[in-house]
Formats: structure tokens, sequence, C-alpha cells
């Protein structure tokens, strides 16, 4: 963003972690889409690279460092009364405090947060500072997605906390019932990622890749499982688990490789850590296939293939059913989750007639480019800010 005009709306962004997670870089894309009425600041409650990419697109970060357990405690952790929940509550008034503070001095007409935690935690903040709320859902409130006492309580909090929510798509919309002010506005992906012509098949053998961090949700397990019948088809096949084991998840990375050995396919499958660029990554696959066996919130990977022109796989629930269908058309192979036997006929089906896939990616490069683009995203978002801070305007900052 370049220097923002004289009487900028102020927006002050909240979230927990400064970890590079799909929230995280969906944000980093969304900042570098505003148009300059805007002045965006960012708070975190750690430190880490997405500190230095928010600063790469403008935008100056504050890092507030909370008590680390707090900030990594898990989805499924946050029930039940122990001393360490005691501690976490310590924590988190402390939190709620530093957040008070920085809205204090920086006077934002809007806080918006973008992580479960900062929902709370940022929602607290800013009720107690007068200040309208925000939030940006990248997760669905759901019971297969989150300890049953935790939806009940964001359930009852979106409804009677924040003055406006977004979520990343209509599956996400669909798990907050009662929600008054609601607004789809799904993660957009960014100029440079997109390619403007469909390119042409890579040569060499066929590769099935699958791009995420590796966790169970993501179902690089299922991929496995799946590959001895995509080889007894397509011997030469190679398969490519692109992405590093985040957010305490590797344990899952030795399951998925013993899994592997266990089935004989050991030297078929490639777990290829992190790549620095994912779109090169996504160039050099055959079939990008998307395995998350929970209903996925959206799947932002999915839009990355799909504007590299790269015949999609993918489970059929949450957002990706509804990246892939545009009208009455389908735009990759959709197959029930957790099902490796059907995950293995789909990809069969794409290696046996791969122009026939490069065609079906050609339409799905299309309809991504006209639906998900991030200065869509970005008049949606700051659309909803503007029409939540008219609800209250502070002076100008002097
Ligand atoms: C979260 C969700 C993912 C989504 C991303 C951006 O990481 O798990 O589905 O694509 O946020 O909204």
């Amino acid at each position: 963003m370049t220097q923002p005009p004289a009487d900028p709306l102020r927006v002050l962004v909240v979230g927990h972690t400064a970890e590079l997670g799909g929230a995280e870089l969906a944000l980093v894309r969304l900042c570098a889409a505003l148009d300059e009425g805007l002045d965006v600041r960012v708070v975190l409650l750690a430190d880490g690279p997405l500190v230095d990419r928010l600063a790469g697109v403008g935008i100056p970060v504050t890092v507030l460092p909370a008590d680390p357990d707090l900030v990594t405690a898990s989805r499924g952790s946050v029930v039940g009364v122990s001393w360490r929940q005691v501690r976490r509550l310590r924590a988190t008034v402390r939190a709620v405090a530093a957040l008070r503070e920085a809205i204090r001095t920086t006077r934002p007409d809007v806080v918006h947060t973008t992580t479960l935690k900062a929902h709370v935690l940022g929602l607290a903040a800013a009720r107690l500072s007068g200040v309208p709320v925000v939030w940006q859902l990248h997760d669905r409130i759901a019971p297969d997605y989150l300890p049953v006492p935790v939806v009940g309580a964001l359930r009852r909090l979106a409804r009677r906390g924040p003055q406006a929510v977004l979520a990343n798509s209509m599956a996400t919309a669909t798990t907050l019932p009662g929600v008054r002010d609601l607004t789809v506005a799904y993660p957009g992906f960014a100029p440079e990622q997109a390619l403007a012509e469909p390119p042409q098949h890579p040569p060499g053998p066929a590769v099935v890749g699958l791009v995420g961090r590796l966790s169970p949700t993501k179902g690089q397990l299922e991929l496995v499982r799946a590959a001895p019948d995509v080889l007894a088809r397509h011997p030469d096949t190679l398969f490519r688990c692109i992405g590093a084991p985040a957010f305490g998840a590797e344990d899952y990375a030795r399951v998925v490789d013993a899994e592997a050995g266990r089935l004989g396919v050991a030297d078929r499958v490639e777990l290829a850590g992190f790549v620095a660029d994912p779109a090169a990554a996504l160039d050099a696959l055959t079939v990008c296939v998307h395995a998350s066996p929970v209903p996925e919130p959206f799947g932002q990977v999915v839009v990355e293939a799909m504007v590299r022109g790269v015949p999609v796989v993918a489970t059929d629930a949450g957002g990706v059913a509804e990246i892939l269908r545009d009208g009455d058309g389908q735009l990759g192979r959709l197959v029930p989750p957790g099902d490796p036997e059907a995950l293995a006929a789909a990809i069969v089906a794409v290696l046996d007639d791969v122009p026939a896939a490069r065609a079906v990616a050609r339409r799905a490069h299309t309809s991504a480019l006209e639906r998900f683009d991030v200065a869509t995203t970005a008049l949606t978002v700051s659309a909803v800010w503007r029409r939540t801070a008219g609800r209250r305007r502070v002076p100008a900052r002097t």
C-alpha cells in the first residue's frame, strides 16, 4: 500500500499467531490489495515469519508477546479445568489488557480479528474500548472441527459479539446460524500467483501432488493409501507431498512415512517438505490432489492450482466443493472424503486421459480468475469495515 490519505479509515487487525498458515497468507494477500483510503495496522500475540511478510506489503506490525502456551494451545485442549487452564486464564487477561492498550494508542475505527483466539481476545478488548469488531472466520465452527463446548460458545459469541462477521466460504458461513450481519469473502489469489494462459502439460512421468502443511486434516495419509491402486495402473507415477509439518504435527509425518513403507510405495512417495515457491511446485504437477478427510473451510491451494491450469482431484466437502463447482459445471474431480479407493479411481481417470483433464483445468482456470481475484476480496472486506465503522467513528488521530 502507498501512503494513506489524511483521514483514512483506521483498522486494527488482531491475530494470535505469526506462523504462516492459510489464514495468515490470506491476510498478507488481502493487505496487499487494499485501497489507499485505509490505514491498516496489525497486532500479533507472537513473533514469527508473518511479521516480515506483512512489513513487505507495507503494513506496520506490533508484536505483543503473550504466554506461548496461550498462543499454541490446540483447538482441542481448551476445555476442562486444570492448573494449566488457570494459567491460561491469567495469560488471557493479560493479553486482553495488552490489546486494550494497543486500541487506546492506535484508536482504530474497527478491530478486525482473524483467528479463533483473536476473535475471543480481540472482541473482549474492543468491547471494553467501545470499538466495533469484525470477525473474519477462516474456520468452520462445527463439531467435526472443534470440541462441542467450544462450538456452542463461539456460535453464541458470534451472534452477540461482533458487529459483522466475514466467512471464507458459504460452507463456513452455514456453521454460524443466527448471525445477522454475515458476508462471504472468499480469500483471493494474488496477481503474481496466476498464469494468464494455462501451460502445456509438463513432460516426463506423472506427478501427483498434495500441497499443504502435513496434518491429519489435510489427508496426506489418504493419498499414500490411494497410491498402490494408482501405481497398479500407472507404475511410473510419483506422489509428492509438499509442505512442512506445522502446528505440532511432526508425529503425523512419521505416520505417513511408515504407511508408505508398509504399503511398499515408499520409493514412489516423496515428502518434499517446505518449498519457497509453491507456484513452481504446482507447475510441476500432472494433478493436484486435495484430500482433506474433514470438510476444509475454504481450500486456497485448490484455487492456486486452478490459476496455474493444473487439474484438480479433491474431496467433495466444505469450501472446496464450492470452489470446484461453478453454476452447473464441475471444474475438477470430486470424491467422498476419507475414501482412498475413490481417490485412487479419480487420479487414475485423470492419468488415463491427461488432455481431457487439462481441458477441464482450462475451464477451471477461467472460472477461478473471475471468481477468486483478491481485488474482489479487498472490496468486500473494506465495504464491511466501512459499514461497520459507520456505526461509530472516533475523531481523527492527531
Ligand atoms: C484456513 C482454512 C483454509 C482456508 C484458509 C484461508 O487455513 O483452514 O481452508 O483456505 O484459512 O481462508
